[in-house]
């Protein structure tokens, strides 16, 4: 297990200026990053996973991200058996407020213990800090424009009307 290897995992459902801040800054941390789309068991999800795979994907090839990053999905149990499937010793998470502290950290103590792999926690860019997916959902369910808050592969097709939760 290298602590080299990070991944970064989450609902994106969908994916935010906000992920793609932290996933930017991970690759430069990081000698390979995988980007995990991963079936979070605790929300209802608005869009499919391989569709959040697919915007995740184009998301990444139209940004500035470079470095070794490979956009994955998992769905066939704990996050921690992907990690330790390609060999990463850390997960990389994005903490905007207290709330996410107090969401975040039984999740790193309970990974840690499962499969000795560490949490590494990024602050958000200012720009982004108060972003989130939910509140996205919320917008784009109710007719809004959401092209400040996520990459334009996301605003094309949430303006579409292409949702197919
Ligand atoms: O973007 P989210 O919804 O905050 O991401 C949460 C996610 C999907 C990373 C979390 O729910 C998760 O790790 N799910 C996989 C199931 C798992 O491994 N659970 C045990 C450790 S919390």
């Amino acid at each position: 297990m290298s602590n080299r290897i990070a991944v970064v995992p989450g609902s994106f459902d969908p994916p935010t200026l906000g992920h793609l801040d932290v996933i930017r800054r991970a690759a430069g941390l990081y000698d390979q990053l995988h980007v995990l789309v991963v079936h979070n068991p605790g929300k209802e999800a608005m869009l499919p996973i391989a569709q959040r795979l697919s915007l995740l994907e184009q998301s990444i090839a139209e940004s500035d991200i470079d470095g070794d990053v490979v956009v994955a999905a998992w769905s066939m149990g704990l996050l921690v058996d992907y990690a330790t499937d390609v060999g990463a010793g850390v997960l990389v998470k994005g903490i905007r407020s207290q709330v996410d502290v107090a969401y975040e950290t039984p999740m790193a103590i309970v990974n840690r213990h499962l499969a000795h792999v560490e949490t590494v926690f990024l602050l958000p860019d200012p720009a982004h800090a108060l972003v989130s997916s939910s509140l996205v959902r919320q917008v784009a369910s109710l007719g809004g424009d959401v092209s400040p808050f996520v990459p334009p592969a996301v605003a094309r097709f949430l303006d579409t009307g292409n949702r197919s939760a």
